[in-house]
């Protein structure tokens, strides 16, 4: 029966058999299931495999950096972008939820192509595609909710063969992967994170002073939840800049700034999710410190929706 240890030596044994001495690629996001992937191709054939880790501008607050940090620290064999320039040039614009989508993925293939190019004779490109993520892009009518391939049309273009070691795990497994390889707690439970990132949560067009105040707010939620030991009880938690502006007073001033509501829920594989039953005191807290420290923000909203029939995201 399964286990992370039979599991690594299986697909480890496996790895090296499909891929010999072939060179392989592969897009890290900062989430558990690429950063599971690529320890996994890793250990199976070393320098072999080359990760490319593309930064939009859309990340969370310090989170390339971080990432980076980390993928080194893991004796990763990674190339950081960094692309903000033509990401938000762009989206510049651009309010449709699926066309932003299909403008990062995009742009994402485009950088991820220029790179690849530069290694000689790459034969494959690994992912980190676990189960949901084949169900969830097909549903049950045959309509596309939201598209979630942010690399679909890589292979094809680039004539690369695909490797998708993790197909068949769901998310817990791969987290209990990640903890048999050694990798560090804080990679392995970190909250799932859409690819095209703020830009899903950014309602209306992006600018980078939007993308800068929802990095603040988002920070100081997403600290809040690990201060009072909930970020672990929550399956997702995020910030979403609203197209709102509404009337606030400060000292004798009236205002008329931006509302961000907090998102939050609870799921076990993000198909169906409930909102996270967050206490008071912390939404207290936390809606003080925007509000308090984020400048363009005078209004903090707790969206109380479960998936369905309202998705995680707002976009
Ligand atoms: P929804 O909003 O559809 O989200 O309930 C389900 C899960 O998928 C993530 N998500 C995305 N992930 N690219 C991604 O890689 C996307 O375009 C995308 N849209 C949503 C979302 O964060 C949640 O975990």
């Amino acid at each position: 029966d399964w286990s992370p240890s039979s599991f690594i030596e299986t697909t480890v044994a496996q790895l090296r058999e499909q891929l010999k001495d072939d060179k392989v690629i592969l897009a890290l996001s900062g989430g558990v299931d690429s950063s599971v992937a690529a320890v996994l191709l890793n250990k199976a054939i070393g320098k072999n495999l080359t990760c490319i880790f593309v930064d939009h501008g859309m990340l969370r607050k310090n989170e390339f950096e971080n990432v980076m940090r980390d993928y080194e620290h893991l004796g990763l064999n990674v190339i950081g972008v960094n692309a903000h320039d033509k990401f938000f040039g762009e989206l510049a614009g651009v309010t449709e939820p699926e066309r932003k989508r299909k403008i990062i993925g995009k742009g994402f293939i485009d950088v991820f192509d220029e790179e690849a190019r530069k290694i000689k004779d790459v034969k494959w490109l690994a992912q980190g595609t676990i189960y949901p993520d084949c169900i969830e892009s097909l549903s049950i009518t045959g309509t596309v909710i939201k598209s979630h391939h942010n690399v679909g049309g890589l292979p094809e273009k680039m004539n690369l063969k695909l490797c998708e070691p993790l197909r068949l795990l769901f998310k817990d497994e791969v987290r209990r992967v990640g903890r048999e390889l050694g990798m560090m707690e804080h990679l392995i439970t970190r909250h799932p994170f859409p690819g095209p990132g703020l830009a899903v949560r950014i309602l209306g067009d992006i600018t980078p002073e939007k993308v800068s105040i929802l990095q603040n707010a988002d920070d100081i939620f997403i600290r809040g939840l690990r201060e009072w030991g909930l970020y672990d009880k929550v399956w997702q938690a995020g910030v979403v800049l609203l197209p709102v502006q509404s009337v606030g007073v400060m000292g004798d001033e009236r205002t008329y700034e931006r509302a961000v509501a907090l998102r939050a829920v609870t799921s076990t594989d993000a198909m169906t999710a409930d909102w996270a039953k967050l206490p008071y005191d912390f939404l207290a807290k936390i809606s003080n410190e925007i509000i308090n420290k984020v400048k363009g923000v005078n209004r903090v909203v707790y969206d109380i929706s479960s998936k369905p029939p309202a998705t995680i995201e707002w976009e």
